[in-house]
């Protein structure tokens, strides 16, 4: 799922157009905004895609119409790719520890939409991102993966963001494969990943 650009949509079908996620098949997009650039990559990939407008539906309008959807598909798991709605409570439990999501901070630090603007406000030194099962709160389920980058002095939302994006493209389909083949045990807030 995804709302805008894609680039880690991109990333997860360039990864596996080189053989990475071999436990994985991307068979479908859903994007809930008309314009969304990743629509134009699913195309030109010949993934199907399905629009679901979010901004004239409440939340639980939306999370039926997906989830109705995701069943007839037989949909296992959902990768949010730049996905910047919040999901219902219900989705979550329907796909409980199958929902992944990227997310461009060291959580718990700077959860939300904002995450390069809030860690530049605050004056960390240190950020990145991270690879996480998605729970009901905010960004705030299992991490399963994280890559730290070091901000310069003179460190820009923009030049920030580019700088986090290239390692969300690495982890994110790494933490795909982990998932599919059913590598990660969860335990609380706690993820292992099986060495076999
Ligand atoms: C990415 O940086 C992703 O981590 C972030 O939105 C961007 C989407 O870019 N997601 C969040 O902030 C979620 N809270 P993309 O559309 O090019 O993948």
């Amino acid at each position: 799922m995804a709302s805008g650009r894609g680039s880690n949509f991109q990333a997860l079908i360039d990864a596996a157009e080189r053989g990475e996620i071999p436990d994985a098949d991307l068979v479908h997009l859903i994007v809930n905004k008309k314009d969304a650039y990743a629509l134009k990559r699913a195309k030109k990939h010949e993934i199907d895609y399905t629009i679901i407008t979010s901004h004239d539906k409440s939340r639980r309008e939306f999370d039926q119409s997906v989830l109705k959807l995701l069943k007839e598909l037989n949909i296992e798991i959902v990768v949010l790719a730049g996905f910047m709605k919040i999901l219902t409570p219900e989705f979550i439990d329907t796909y409980r520890n199958r929902i992944l999501n990227i997310h461009p901070s060291l959580l718990p630090s700077f959860p939300g939409a904002h995450a390069h603007r809030d860690a530049i406000k605050y004056g960390v030194k240190v950020s990145g991102c991270t690879a996480h099962l998605v729970d009901e709160g905010i960004d705030s389920g299992p991490i399963i993966m994280q890559t730290s980058v070091i901000l310069s002095d003179n460190e820009t939302e923009e030049s920030l963001a580019d700088k986090i994006l290239k390692y969300e493209h690495q982890i994110l389909p790494k933490a795909l494969q982990l998932l599919c083949s059913g590598k990660i045990v969860v335990n609380g807030r706690h993820v292992k990943i099986k060495s076999n």
